[in-house]
């Protein structure tokens, strides 16, 4: 089964371990132990000075981490601020599940779901498009997706 909750400062390791895979998953030169170390220093830093509306998760699979969720509450919208997954666990349908459940979410208090992603992301786009997301607009790198209210 899968759950969230709410990271806190225990769980930087755990991330840091995760994003450093996932990183080493797009460049096979990285070397992700160096990259875990580099991740862990730079989250302790960072962590509890996101904004306020921001929400940090731990995704577990029947009770073990196995990715880290970010979103974004504002009362007219929802930013899918970051979806990693361990990529021993990829392609299980955790993404669609969580993200499904945002996008329900999103209709059901009538707010857009927003999210950026970058355009070499073919992958991470398929699934998007999959989910129904639309392009609104894009910069060199990047496409800003949503799904519109009312869609
Ligand atoms: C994108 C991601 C969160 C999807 O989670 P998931 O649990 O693997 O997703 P699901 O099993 O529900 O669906 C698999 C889809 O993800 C895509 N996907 C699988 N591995 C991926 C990867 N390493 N990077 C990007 N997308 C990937 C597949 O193309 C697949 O799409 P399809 O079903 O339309 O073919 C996950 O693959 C991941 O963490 N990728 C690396 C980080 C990333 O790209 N995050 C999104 C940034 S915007």
């Amino acid at each position: 089964m899968i759950t969230l909750r709410t990271a806190t400062r225990a769980d930087l390791p755990v991330i840091a371990d995760i994003l450093a895979n996932v990183q080493g998953q797009a460049d096979p030169a990285l070397d992700v132990e160096a990259q875990r170390t580099a991740l862990a220093a730079d989250l302790e830093n960072w962590f509890g000075r996101d904004e306020p509306e921001s929400l940090l998760s731990i995704i577990e699979l029947d009770g073990v981490p196995v990715g880290r969720l970010r979103v974004v509450r504002w009362p007219d919208r929802i930013f899918l601020g970051g979806i990693q997954v361990h990529p021993d666990h990829q392609e299980r349908g955790i993404g669609t599940e969580l993200i499904t459940a945002l996008i329900e979410e999103a209709r059901a208090s009538g707010r857009e779901l927003q999210l950026t992603v970058d355009k070499i992301n073919i992958g991470a786009r398929r699934l998007y498009q999959r989910l129904g997301f639309r392009t609104e607009s894009e910069t060199v790198d990047e496409l800003h997706l949503v799904i519109p209210v009312g869609a």
